[in-house]
Parts: C-alpha cells; structure tokens; sequence
C-alpha cells in the first residue's frame, strides 16, 4: 500500500432539481460547507446537475471540459479539498455519445481522473418494467483510481457497486477506499444499499462509501436517500435518512490495518486455487 493517512470524508446528499445552474450554485455552497466543518475530501451524489432519468440526458449533457466541470475545479480550488465529483451526463465531443461520467479534483483544482459508468442498467420485464441505460448512454471501459495525498481512491457509478469485481481489483491495487456517486430507488433502496456497501467493505477489508441525491417525491425517479460510510470490517459508521444533509466521517489507516490484522483474509488468498482478477489489470 502506498500513502495512507487519516483524513475527514464528506458525503453531500444534496437537493436536486430541474435547474441545472441553481443544482450546480447549490453543490458550490455544500462543498464549502463540508470543507469549512473539516472535511478533506468531499463527495457529491451521480446526477447531481441534472433530474436522473435517460430522457433528460440529452439535454443536460456536457463536454469535459465544460461549464459544470469548470465549476467543479473551481469549488474543488475555492475549498481546497480533494473533489470526487458525483456524476454529469456527459456528451463526447466529436462522437456525441453520451455517459455518466464522474470527474475528481485535486485541491489545486486540476482534474486528477475521470469515471464513466461501466455497467449500464438495463431491465426489461415484460408487462412490468422497462428501464434501458443503454438506449441512451455508452458503457466506459475503464475502472478508475486515484491518487491523493491521502490515499488511493477507487471509484464506481451507481450500478458499478454490483459488480463485486471492481471493488476487489481496486482493493488490490492498493485502494483505501472505494467512493460510489449513486442513486438507488425505492425498492432497490431498502433492500440492497446498505447490504451492498457493507458486503463490498468486508469482502475488500476497506472503506466504501456511496453517495445519493437527497429524496424528491415529486421527482420522475425518487432516490433512496440513505448516504452512507461503511469502515473495512463492514460496520456502518456514518449515515443519513433521505433529507438533505452532509455524512462526516473519520478515516483512519490503523483501523483498516486492524480489520486486516484480525482476519487475515488479505494474505491468506489462494490463488493457486482460483484466479486473481486483478493479475491482468496494468497501472
Ligand atoms: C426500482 O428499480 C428496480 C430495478 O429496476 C425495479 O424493479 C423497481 O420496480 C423500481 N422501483 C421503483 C419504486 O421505482
């Protein structure tokens, strides 16, 4: 493991609505917000510029660079902590695909990497429900950590968190934590949030946190709310109902070193007898 030292992790369950100015002036104010009560690296929820839902993606999407991602390094700057930047839909320039993209800040305010979601959330029950990401979003194909004066960051989107192969390959590579933008509905909400934040941190020994936009009834999806930090033997140690509010909490390495003292899960692999998923994985 490379650097690791403690630092305040903040969660920003913010209130978005159908303005994209007024959701991007308001996340300005919650990043300072957290940075002023303490917070060295501040997280904001997926779809935070825009209303979730893959019909108002085409209008609300964005080149990088482009102005909310300005803004963003501007608020990382203005606040001076580390920005994991919840997610825009993003248009590529000259293809005019678009994704749902993540992008993080250095304090200095110089983007320090860039996740687009690589599972797509497609389900089509016949009669039931029909809800197809990929109708209108591309798949990114790249798993994305980061590097900070505190430690490395893995990061996923929101469905990402199901794939249990991405948090173990960036446990691996030496990440502290793994960071999910993410917005979870009410059914999905209940019955696997915090089964799945806590399943990642256990199976990994690391810290995993996810945060969601705060709960909008009126909204045409209505996300679960429910920001949580989970440490690396799988306990929940900060959380939030479904209002808008800011999670805090400590990270701390002697407590992962602990978790992996313990139970030495981490050392006593066997890869003699199953495979390794991340032996492929460059860096
Ligand atoms: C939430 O999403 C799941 C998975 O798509 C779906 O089965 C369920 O009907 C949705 N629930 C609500 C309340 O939208």
């Amino acid at each position: 493991m490379s650097t690791f030292k403690p630092f305040k992790l903040a969660l920003v369950q913010l209130a978005v609505g159908a303005d994209k100015q007024k959701n991007v002036a308001h996340a300005r104010e919650k990043v300072l917000e957290a940075s002023k009560a303490g917070a060295n690296v501040v997280v904001l929820p997926e779809c935070f510029n825009s209303p979730y839902g893959t019909h108002h993606f085409p209008e609300y999407a964005e080149t990088i660079p482009g102005t909310t991602v300005s803004a963003l390094a501007d608020m990382a700057k203005q606040a001076k902590v580390y920005l994991i930047g919840g997610s825009i839909p993003e248009r590529e320039s000259g293809s005019d695909k678009l994704y749902n993209t993540c992008t993080i800040y250095n304090p200095k305010g110089e983007m320090i990497g860039k996740h687009r979601k690589v599972h797509l959330f497609d389900i089509d029950v016949p009669g039931k429900i029909r809800f197809q990401e990929s109708e209108t979003l591309s798949a990114g194909n790249t798993l994305t950590h980061v590097e900070t004066e505190y430690g490395k960051l893995g990061i996923g989107i929101c469905y990402d968190i199901r794939f249990p192969e991405i948090t173990m390959i960036a446990a691996r590579k030496g990440c502290i934590a793994m960071i999910y933008p993410a917005a979870f509905n009410m059914t999905t909400g209940p019955m696997h949030w915090e089964l799945l934040q806590r399943a990642r941190a256990v199976d990994n020994q690391m810290y995993v946190a996810a945060c969601s936009p705060a709960r909008d009834t009126s909204a045409g999806y209505v996300a679960w709310g429910h920001s949580t930090i989970v440490d690396p033997s799988g306990g929940v140690i900060a959380t939030t109902e479904d209002a808008e509010d800011i999670v805090y909490a400590d990270i701390d390495p002697s407590v992962l070193d602990s978790a992996r003292k313990g139970i030495p899960t981490y050392t006593q692999r066997r890869f003699d007898v199953y495979r390794d998923v991340s032996a492929d994985i460059k860096e």
